[in-house]
């Protein structure tokens, strides 16, 4: 049972920054649909990522890339209703913000005006700086997202660890100091060797959210799927399996077919 649950006090960007001040670790999961949402909230995660990974372990694909903005706000108003304290960010998908300001713009706003969400987030460091930028300007709170960017995919050609190589880490450090001076209220930096998320949560003086990024970020995510177990085909060194819940419901299942076959359910006191 956490011990992080009696504070019911809304969560914003303001006081992430102040978990981060006074080294209180942030917990985030993602979350897609209301029952869900509601449940998370009540165990007492800090924020909530409303992520465009619904695309595989909603939708069944195999990359987050087909996900369109009228899904993400689908998703995003389902999971709002069901949340009162912890803080609600929506993925921004693949094609609604790159190579185009105005159209960010407009993705964000439709996200934060349809959904209630209270911040965007969006893959990529410097290529995508002019849209962070527009965004911001419009008052909208926004998550950065360094590292293996699964929107990219393509470009990358693997789900392998990003940054092992100097360049490529030099490109994150000044890309993440980039998104923290103008404006972005926290980071994900997802799979990059735990030395170089450390060193960057260090320097900045905005919260880091670490996935398969190690110890030494300012706070951790996962997608709640894989965390609880429904998801069992995906297994990463750094995913952590706190419940077996395909299993559960698999028993379960099992034992209702049984029941209904054998005419055990519904027995006389399950009648009218
Ligand atoms: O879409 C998502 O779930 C994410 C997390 C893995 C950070 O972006």
């Amino acid at each position: 049972m956490s011990t992080y649950t009696e504070d019911r006090r809304k969560v914003t960007t303001r006081r992430l920054a102040e978990m981060k001040q006074r080294n209180e670790k942030i917990a985030m999961l993602t979350a897609y649909d209301y029952s869900m949402a509601k449940l998370i909230d009540e165990a007492g995660v800090d924020a909530i990522l409303v992520g465009d990974s619904a695309s595989n372990v909603m939708a069944g694909n195999v990359t987050t890339l087909p996900m369109t903005l009228d899904q993400m706000i689908y998703h995003a108003t389902s999971v709002v209703k069901g949340v009162s304290r912890a803080l609600v960010v929506c993925d921004m998908p693949f094609g609604t913000y790159q190579g185009n300001s105005k159209l960010a713009l407009e993705s964000a706003i439709r996200i934060m005006k349809e959904s209630g969400a209270e911040a965007v987030k969006l893959e990529g460091g410097s290529e995508i700086r002019e849209s962070i930028e527009r965004i911001l300007c419009a008052g909208i709170p926004v998550m950065g997202h360094l590292g293996l960017t699964p929107q990219s995919i393509n470009k990358f050609g693997t789900y392998a660890v990003r940054a092992k190589e100097e360049a490529e880490a030099e490109k994150l450090i000044a890309d993440a100091k980039m998104l923290e001076e103008i404006g972005c209220f926290a980071i994900v930096l997802e799979k990059i060797p735990a030395t170089l998320a450390k060193r960057v949560s260090e320097q900045l003086t905005i919260p880091t959210i670490g996935i398969g990024a190690g110890g030494g970020t300012d706070g951790q995510v996962l997608v709640m799927h894989d965390m609880l177990g429904i998801n069992k085909g995906f297994s990463p060194r750094f995913l952590r399996r706190y419940a077996d819940l395909s299993t559960v419901i698999n028993d379960a299942v099992a034992h209702y077919v049984d029941d209904v076959k054998t005419s055990d359910f519904p027995n006389a006191s399950e009648q009218y």
